[in-house]
């Protein structure tokens, strides 16, 4: 008679995998300083675009050994419809996350926590005529979002994007997805004829030579910019503008819009402009 081996259950292996993951799709790198990227999308998560959510990936804890979450705020850089999200961020050789995430490839898993948040949204805005999105660098992420997104076109009349960046390969994704738009069959049945009339794309640098330099904030106190996109200055009444960028941009720039007479709106009391820092590592 043969044997019978006892047959021992086999213990389950415990892989660990990441809480909330999601699987990178692509990457595309746009200059050494910045990349974007994309992951699936949760089949639960609801979004508005302009909002950011919290991603990021696993690291050691260097007292205990363990590993946790280690995550920043992004914006998603996709319009709510879309079927994955989108992102778009820079890259600090000695940041704790994007020293890291600059190396994701497609098939690679981050974690993306599905709390979308965030005040640059159509509904922190009451109507108004013309929206201005302001971004410098990666601030231009949610306003990627926000001009795929058909609703801008439905709110308003035009909708001017002006994009600060200190060289000109830091504008290459901006002014790709500017591009993008005219080739958007679901945008243009709201845009319809005249797409330059809607849409005014205004991108400047300011350490390296472009067709037009300087920092946005110096352009439109000379009238410069004005002139040059053949508009009125921004007034309480028409206008609503959304800023995103760094610290000091952002906070000298709601003084002009301040100066001009808009007032700081919120998801609980709509205004005519609203404001976000742009994520830095
Ligand atoms: P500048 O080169 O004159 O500093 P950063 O990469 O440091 O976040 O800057 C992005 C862009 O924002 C740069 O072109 C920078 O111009 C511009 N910038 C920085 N501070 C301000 C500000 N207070 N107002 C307008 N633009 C600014």
């Amino acid at each position: 008679m043969n044997e019978i081996s006892p047959v021992t259950e086999a213990k389950p292996v415990k892989v660990p995998t990441l809480p909330d993951a999601q699987t990178v799709t692509e990457v595309k790198h746009w200059t050494d300083r910045l990349f974007s990227f994309r992951v699936t999308r949760p089949a639960s998560l609801r979004f508005r675009s302009g909002e950011f959510v919290m991603i990021g990936l696993m690291q050691t804890d260097e007292k205990t050994g363990r590993e946790k979450p280690l995550l920043r705020a992004y914006s998603i850089a996709s319009p709510s419809w879309d079927e994955e999200l989108e992102f778009y961020s820079i890259k600090v050789q000695d940041g704790p996350l994007t020293s890291r995430l600059q190396h994701i490839a497609p098939g690679d898993q981050i974690i993306l926590r599905p709390k979308p948040v965030g005040t640059l949204v159509h509904d922190a805005l009451l109507p108004g005529k013309r929206i201005w999105f302001f971004a410098t660098g990666t601030g231009f992420a949610p306003f990627a979002s926000l001009l795929r997104e058909p609703q801008t076109y439905e709110d308003y009349d035009e909708v001017i994007i002006t994009h600060t960046c200190r060289e000109v390969g830091e504008l290459a994704y901006g002014a790709e997805i500017i591009e993008s738009l005219k080739h958007d069959e679901l945008l243009n049945e709201v845009i319809g004829e005249g797409f330059w009339k809607k849409v005014k794309y205004y991108p400047t640098t300011t350490r390296e030579e472009s067709p037009k330099m300087g920092r946005i904030t110096d352009l439109m106190r000379s009238g410069e910019a004005f002139a040059d996109l053949g508009t009125t200055p921004l007034c309480p009444e028409n206008d609503r503008a959304m800023i995103c960028g760094n610290l000091a941009f952002n906070l000298e720039l709601k003084e002009m819009l301040e100066e001009y007479g808009l007032e700081e709106g919120a998801n609980s009391d709509p205004k005519q402009y609203v404001v976000e820092k742009a994520f830095l590592d």
